[in-house]
């Protein structure tokens, strides 16, 4: 049954959603027209938004322009790749001379050795290799698990999002009736097509749960051939390790000969130059990076510990695409690392960072809000939940509708952040400035101030 507040909700959800159909009658027309070649009338299922597809036009800096000429302070960033920001003259340059000296031969080119040494200073692990998206970048990083180890079993952990290759597929945002107990999560397929032979390979751990990782390794000796984590989780909102887990995780999987994989796809060059890898000092045996890597162009990496990427440098596991370490790739990936993300870069950055976490969280106080920021680096949301998040189980009780509410409010005063709620997370750029999260921190407070008094959500009442 609906509480007058959830109805509440729904009436402002209902406006809002009036006021971004009503700004956008190119993208319906447009959203209208794609439908009859295109799948559900979009690239990818995920930019299917409510209430309808934002179609764009361009980008520049730190924003983007929708079809009917809208301008968004972009914070959506391309769900976590445009760190550079859009059109980043470096980028624009690198890619521009590389386009006219031809994008591919299946041939290696000399920036693969520039990209693949600034990764190895960064993230401290010495052999690197190429591919084109997150998602290939941890296929090879649980195929290697298995080849190296010779052992087909694989600790994932609940809500955590790899990509979409079948052994990842599993508990990736399970329901509460399916996903069974905290101590004992259940593997459960996430999406249809993956055959249960291949789920029931990927044994699930809560986050932050050592004593789960410990139990599954006893309970199948010689068979874990490694877990892959995102190190901070970052499709659950986020949330970050606690202290001595990511350590912990290394210790238990190497005391039993299996492997440890960071995929900092989304994490990678986004919460610092070297990762959660840098900031934590753990270093796994594998990392996966996709996303941000490229300034905005396809490109993945996988880097290793010279043991285990000896294993496909000798052969035991070739790590192949046609595409892989593509000359356009390589030179937009070696302007990122070598002209884009510098220090200088990484301080402006966290100057935009504590504005937005003091703008919004002054908001939330004023509205005595049952809500709180959670930040790492350039990445940040707001959780509506007045406790701190520790895993999947706790992000699920967090209030989605609020999520969307929010994301309306800002989409319609100008910010856009990443669709879906409170799955996602802004990303700052390089090129955002003061007035951007202004922007942000302003419809924020514009948010706050229509649904405060909902009593479903508010800590107190004002006056
Ligand atoms: C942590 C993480 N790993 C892997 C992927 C897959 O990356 P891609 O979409 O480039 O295949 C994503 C995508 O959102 C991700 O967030």
């Amino acid at each position: 049954m609906l509480t007058q507040a959830d109805s509440k909700l729904s009436v402002i959800i209902a406006e809002q959603e009036a006021v971004f159909v009503r700004r956008q009658p190119a993208s319906a027309r447009l959203a209208a027209l794609a439908r009859e070649h295109l799948a559900g009338g979009v690239t990818s299922s995920w930019q299917i938004t409510q209430p309808q597809p934002v179609w764009l036009s361009h980008g520049a800096g730190s924003k983007v322009y929708d079809a009917d000429g809208n301008e968004y302070v972009d914070l959506h960033g391309g769900y976590g790749a445009a760190l550079a920001g859009h059109a980043h003259p470096a980028i624009v340059r690198a890619v521009r001379e590389q386009a006219g000296r031809g994008t591919h031969f299946a041939q290696p080119t000399p920036d693969a050795i520039a990209v693949a040494a600034e990764l190895a200073r960064r993230f401290g692990l010495p052999r690197w290799r190429f591919a084109n998206s997150g998602t290939e970048a941890t296929m090879d990083a649980v195929h290697l698990m298995r080849s190296y180890t010779g052992r087909d079993l694989i600790i994932k952990v609940e809500g955590c999002y790899h990509g979409h290759h079948d052994s990842v597929q599993v508990s990736v945002m399970p329901s509460a009736d399916e996903a069974g107990p905290a101590s004992r999560p259940a593997s459960v397929p996430s999406s249809s097509g993956i055959p249960a032979a291949i789920t029931d390979l990927t044994l699930v751990a809560g986050f932050n749960d050592l004593g789960r990782v410990a139990r599954l390794l006893d309970a199948y000796p010689g068979q874990i051939a490694g877990m892959i984590i995102e190190p901070i989780m970052m499709n659950a909102g986020i949330i970050p390790p606690l202290p001595g887990y990511l350590a912990g995780l290394r210790d238990l999987l190497h005391a039993r000969g299996a492997l440890l994989t960071f995929d900092e796809v989304k994490t990678g060059l986004t919460v610092g130059p070297g990762g959660v890898t840098a900031l934590s000092g753990v270093t796994p045996d594998l990392v996966c990076l996709a996303k941000s890597l490229g300034g905005g162009v396809a490109v993945a990496a996988i880097g290793g510990t010279a043991e285990v990427m000896e294993h496909v440098a000798s052969g035991g596991y070739e790590m192949v695409g046609t595409f892989n370490g593509n000359p356009l790739a390589m030179a937009a990936a070696r302007a990122m690392l070598c002209e884009v993300v510098t220090e200088a870069a990484y301080e402006h950055i966290e100057d935009l960072r504590a504005r937005a976490v003091a703008g919004i969280s002054r908001a939330i106080a004023d509205y005595g809000l049952s809500a709180h920021v959670v930040t790492a680096g350039a990445k940040g949301c707001v959780v509506f939940s007045p406790d701190p998040v520790h895993d999947y189980r706790g992000f699920l009780a967090a209030d989605d509708s609020l999520s969307h509410a929010h994301w309306l409010f800002q989409h319609n005063g100008g910010v856009f952040l990443p669709p879906w709620g409170k799955i996602e997370q802004w990303l700052i750029s390089v090129q955002h400035g003061e007035a951007d999260i202004d922007r942000l921190v302003a419809n924020f407070r514009t948010f706050a101030d229509a649904i405060h008094s909902l009593q479903i959500f508010t800590g107190k009442t004002l006056p």
